[in-house]
């Protein structure tokens, strides 16, 4: 199948040649250089096919059968199929898949569940924290009082016994767990225990494990959490969008809190390709993917540590890794850089020692491609290589290439 049929049947080469090259410009762009970004993956062509779908043409404000619009019974169906197997697919009693992305989805767990002015408890931005976890320059710093608790500076493993003291001394009216930065499992029981200690509600914003925990390589926040917040992008590979799961007992403030009260009209194409994602994401092979995923990032963090990264926490339990590149010579930032040059695209974050920049990278897209261990140790020894200077960026430029070309997202 096409990756782009719009563009093989030259419609838009023919109509708009200038977004047509923008569009294979980035088509090849992913197709030679090696996507490290954690939260990237590669969605399939089905899911592409439903992106691409005439559902992008349809209005449907509101829920199954019960729509502002009229022409919805085919789209209702989608969503039903896709909040079916949503369901099904992590054990719970309601989703919600009209979420336009991550942030939207947090924004709607904190609608439903709080008031202006409530005092939440979350990860801090330095350690982790998204910034719909309190940054003031978003939504959620400004509105509500958040508290953050932090990670172990030596460690870098959540500092589980500040959430119990800050939860005690501050009594939030919500406790978020879950980070853009955590490569360990996140322990959802002790979340829980400590939320009804206090009174709190429990929010995880899995955005990042959920493709983990949909594959069973992760342990699931559902039986934990008040809500979960989470994206349908990243590890889970659907199309860029967000999802909530809950409860039965909160499924209507949950769904009041997206439609009306924090959205408009759903997005129907991306909710059907939500619809194919989750059906994928219930096969033995998505399984197998998951914990490939997880074994690729354990062999590139330690072969990373093996190069002299300091990694954070010692290794991972996910996708994810985190780690500092100073003893080779250049902060995240600096890396990031050289990196992108030699063909290798990741991000830099924050530390949680503070006091420089480290890289975030992960394995979803990779493994997407079908590379396994081997590749993670080349990958770990082409980063060291282009850092200490022993592999200049033109020839790491070519070896990222070749690797690629033997994996290609996309082939044909
Ligand atoms: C923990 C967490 N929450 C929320 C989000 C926001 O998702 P989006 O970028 O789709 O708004 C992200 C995105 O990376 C995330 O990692």
């Amino acid at each position: 199948m096409s990756v782009i049929p719009v563009l093989e049947a030259d419609v838009l080469r023919r109509q708009d040649p200038e977004l047509a090259e923008i569009l294979l410009g980035e088509l090849a762009r992913q197709s030679t250089t090696l996507q490290l970004v954690a939260a990237e993956n590669f969605t399939s062509p089905a899911v592409l096919a439903a992106l691409g779908s005439p559902l992008a043409n349809k209005y449907a404000e509101g829920y199954p059968g019960a729509r502002h619009h009229g022409g919805c019974e085919i789209v209702d169906v989608a969503e039903r199929v896709a909040v079916d197997r949503a369901k099904a697919l992590f054990g719970a009693g309601h989703a919600n898949v009209q979420a336009h992305s991550g942030s939207s989805a947090v924004l709607a767990a904190y609608a439903a569940l709080l008031r202006p002015g409530d005092t939440v408890l979350a990860l801090g931005l330095p350690y982790g924290g998204h910034l719909t976890h309190g940054s003031p320059a978003n939504f959620s710093g400004r509105w509500f009082d958040f508290v953050g608790y932090g990670v172990d500076a030596e460690t870098g493993l959540i500092d589980y016994a500040q959430v119990r003291s800050l939860a005690r001394t501050r009594r939030p009216k919500a406790i978020v767990c879950g980070s853009i930065a955590c490569p360990r499992h996140i322990d959802y029981a002790f979340f829980r225990e400590v939320a009804d200690e206090v009174g709190a509600y429990l929010i995880a914003d899995a955005a990042h494990p959920i493709g983990l925990v949909a594959g069973g390589a992760a342990p699931n926040p559902v039986p934990y959490a008040d809500v979960v917040c989470a994206t349908t992008h990243k590890v889970l590979r659907g199309p860029r969008g967000g999802m909530l799961l809950c409860g039965s007992e909160l499924a209507e403030r949950v769904d009041r809190a997206v439609f009306p009260f924090t959205q408009g009209g759903a997005q129907m194409h991306t909710i059907a390709a939500k619809a194919v994602a989750f059906g994928e994401a219930a096969t033995p092979a998505f399984t197998a993917y998951a914990h490939q995923v997880v074994a690729n990032a354990r062999v590139l963090a330690a072969g990373l540590a093996a190069e002299g990264f300091v990694v954070t926490t010692g290794g991972t339990d996910t996708h994810l890794i985190t780690a500092d590149p100073l003893p080779l010579g250049a902060d995240g930032r600096a890396a990031r850089g050289q990196l992108a040059a030699a063909g290798m695209v990741l991000d830099c974050c924050a530390l949680p020692h503070g006091d420089s920049r480290g890289l975030r990278l992960g394995t979803a897209a990779v493994t997407t491609q079908g590379m396994g261990e081997g590749e993670m140790a080349g990958i770990a020894a082409l980063m060291a290589g282009v850092l200490r200077g022993r592999v200049d960026a033109r020839r790491a430029r070519d070896e990222a290439r070749d690797l690629v070309g033997g994996f290609l997202p996309y082939p044909g």
